[in-house]
């Protein structure tokens, strides 16, 4: 043994070229963790939970005036519920069937309308003006006590 002889935990002795190969080699395998780590999980996502939802509490009495809109998640997707001008509530998926911008209701228009290429649907989801090539999906909407539940047909 000589005097650049350390020893390990164990007690048995180690070189100091020794020590430092060990201490080179754990450094180049904690970089190669810290650089592929992340890319493994960008190239191969975790798996998460589907969020699926067949009914919601979308808002309640009172959240929204007559003529007005509220964008709501219905499970992983936005979807829209609006008040019209008679009270009536209406609840359609707010993903417009263009190019799945997500619409709005505009008060002004009394319609439901896409910023992204000015489409245009009535307050029944039909697609009614720019480049929608379908009307959107409606949902039920009723009323429980002071709770408004949207749920797929
Ligand atoms: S994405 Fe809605 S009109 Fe184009």
């Amino acid at each position: 043994m000589t005097t650049d002889d350390t020893k390990t935990p164990g007690g048995a002795p180690i070189s100091r070229r020794g020590f430092f190969d060990l201490a080179l080699g754990g450094g180049v395998i904690a970089l190669l963790g810290a650089i592929l780590y992340p890319l493994t999980r960008f190239v191969i996502p975790p798996e998460s939970p589907e969020a699926v939802a067949s009914q919601v509490v979308a808002a309640k009495i009172g959240d929204l005036t007559p003529n007005s809109g509220k964008i709501f998640r219905f499970g992983k997707d936005p979807a829209l519920l609006v008040l019209t001008k008679s009270g009536e509530y209406r609840a359609f998926t707010a993903i417009c069937t263009h190019l799945d911008c997500t619409v709005q209701y505009r008060g002004d228009l009394e319609r439901i309308w896409c910023a992204c290429h000015n489409g245009n649907y009535d307050l029944n989801g039909n697609n009614v003006s720019g480049p929608p090539p379908l009307p959107l999906t409606q949902y039920n909407v009723t009323v429980r006590g002071d709770q408004i539940i949207v749920s797929k047909a």
